[in-house]
């Protein structure tokens, strides 16, 4: 009996590639989330809003938290699709790394409460969003 090994495989299959579908998606909702909340501390940093360190400190514990959640979202096997490179898994040390960083510049960010911190802190942060992207995320 063959039948029960190849449908055993076949639900197998279908499981692991709709664990990796998930992964992606929860890539790209923590990344909208950082997204967001980066808009929002720049639309801060051009002065295009007024500067608010509560608001401030939010959108810095919103990146930190979604980075954080986003790191594991990378497993030991590429699942290099969506808008993630192959890269990231033939350079994981360099990636996990920028990953750190920018959590930890967010934490620093939060730390913050006036307005000449804010400005460090989100100056800072900024040049690792293109920085990964540029070396991890095809478009
Ligand atoms: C360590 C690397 C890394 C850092 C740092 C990083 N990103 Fe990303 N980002 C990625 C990768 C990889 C993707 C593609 C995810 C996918 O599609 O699987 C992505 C996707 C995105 C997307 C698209 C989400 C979607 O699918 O709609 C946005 C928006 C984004 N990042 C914003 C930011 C901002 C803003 C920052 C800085 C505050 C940042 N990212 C920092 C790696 C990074």
């Amino acid at each position: 009996m063959r039948f029960p090994l190849v449908i055993g495989a076949a639900a197998l299959a279908l499981s692991a590639g709709f664990a990796f579908a998930q992964d992606v998606t929860q890539r790209e909702v923590q990344m909208k989330e950082v997204g967001g909340a980066f808009g929002q501390l720049n639309r801060m940093n051009r002065g295009q809003d007024p500067y608010d360190p509560a608001k401030a400190k939010a959108a810095f514990e919103r990146i930190a938290a979604a980075g954080t959640a986003f790191a594991p979202l990378f497993g030991a096997e590429p699942t290099a699709v969506g808008a993630a490179l192959p890269s990231i898994w033939e350079n994981k040390a360099d990636f996990d790394q920028r990953l750190q960083k920018l959590i930890s510049d967010a934490k620093a960010g939060a730390a913050t409460s006036d307005e000449a911190g804010f400005k460090t802190a989100f100056t800072t942060l900024q040049p690792s969003c293109g920085g990964c992207h540029k070396v991890y995320r095809g478009d």
